[in-house]
């Protein structure tokens, strides 16, 4: 994969200066999907030189014990990342917990800062799963001029995703649950992401034919996991679609690996 080259060269040039990346994720409580997802991305950072730390904290801690370790974290100079995961257990503020990391050690980009810097327009850390949209549209059609449809509106999908094509030059629309005439609107796009949660819901009725649709939806149906795009129907009309799984989620981790490595250049003063 073309961004695990690019990944591998700049983490190369790092260790050649003396400098290991490095991130730690922080686990509240026991839930499996969040210990699965940490020893994935701990796994996929050692295996390409980036030290990383799983910090798991009990179900029962409180919204301060939490906050002292996110303030332990921002004043450890050998830790370029933080990475807090989601969703927190019950009477924990979430929103006050992640606006007390760092916003240079945010590799989620889910800081206000970095969110803020997003809508100027100069990003600095985008949401990983955004960023692997982008990426993988770049790397499929050009972006400049083309019309592109979101469907869904999340802090940590779709708002990114759309304001990054924005910045590539499309034309945006950004649908969800109110939207009237959503096959319609869908239909007119050159470009389709859809985040929204819901299992197969976009079939070819939403599609333009000739259409790059990018499906970011990860949800467990029967046991099995399916995306928000019924990919045996819609392949037929479009010009390309991200299957689930294999697609935009396997991006996502390296996106967040990257972040990590652009976080340790910025602490050491190099370009990121
Ligand atoms: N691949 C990855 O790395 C990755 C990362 C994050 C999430 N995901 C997956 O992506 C999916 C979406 O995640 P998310 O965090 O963006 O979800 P979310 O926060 O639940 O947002 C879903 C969005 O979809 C809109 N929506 C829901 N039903 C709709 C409908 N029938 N018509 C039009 N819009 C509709 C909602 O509209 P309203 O705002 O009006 O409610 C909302 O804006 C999930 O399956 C999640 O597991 C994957």
């Amino acid at each position: 994969m073309e961004v695990d080259g690019e990944l591998a060269q700049e983490i190369e040039n790092l260790k050649r200066k003396g400098i290991t990346p490095s991130l730690t994720i922080i686990q509240v409580g026991d839930n499996k999907a969040s210990t699965t997802y940490a020893r994935s991305i701990r796994r996929q950072a050692e295996k390409r030189g980036i030290y990383a730390e799983h910090y798991k904290m009990s179900g029962e801690v409180t919204e301060k014990e939490i906050l002292d370790v996110i303030k332990r974290l921002n004043d450890r100079k050998e830790i370029n990342g933080i990475l807090l995961e989601l969703p927190l257990p019950e009477g924990i503020d979430a929103k006050k917990v992640l606006d007390a990391i760092d916003p240079i050690k945010d590799i989620d980009g889910f800081h206000p800062v970095n969110m803020g810097k997003l809508l100027e327009g100069t990003p600095n850390f985008i949401p990983a799963t955004a960023q692997s949209v982008i990426e993988t549209i770049k790397r499929t059609v050009p972006i400049d001029g083309k019309r592109a449809v979101v469907i869904g509106r999340s802090n940590i999908v779709g708002k990114p995703a759309a304001l990054l094509l924005l910045k590539e030059n499309a034309t945006v629309t950004i649908c969800h649950s109110h939207t009237r005439n959503l096959p319609e609107v869908a239909k007119t796009a050159d470009i389709l992401v859809v985040s929204t949660g819901k299992p197969k819901m976009i079939n070819s009725n939403f599609v333009k034919p000739g259409a790059v649709v990018i499906d970011v939806g990860i949800n467990k149906v029967n046991g099995k996991l399916v995306g928000d795009v019924d990919f045996e129907d819609v392949i037929r009309v479009a010009g390309a679609v991200t299957p689930v799984p294999g697609g935009i989620g396997v991006l996502t981790t390296l996106m967040l690996l990257k972040n990590t490595v652009k976080a340790a250049k910025i602490q050491h003063g190099f370009d990121a």
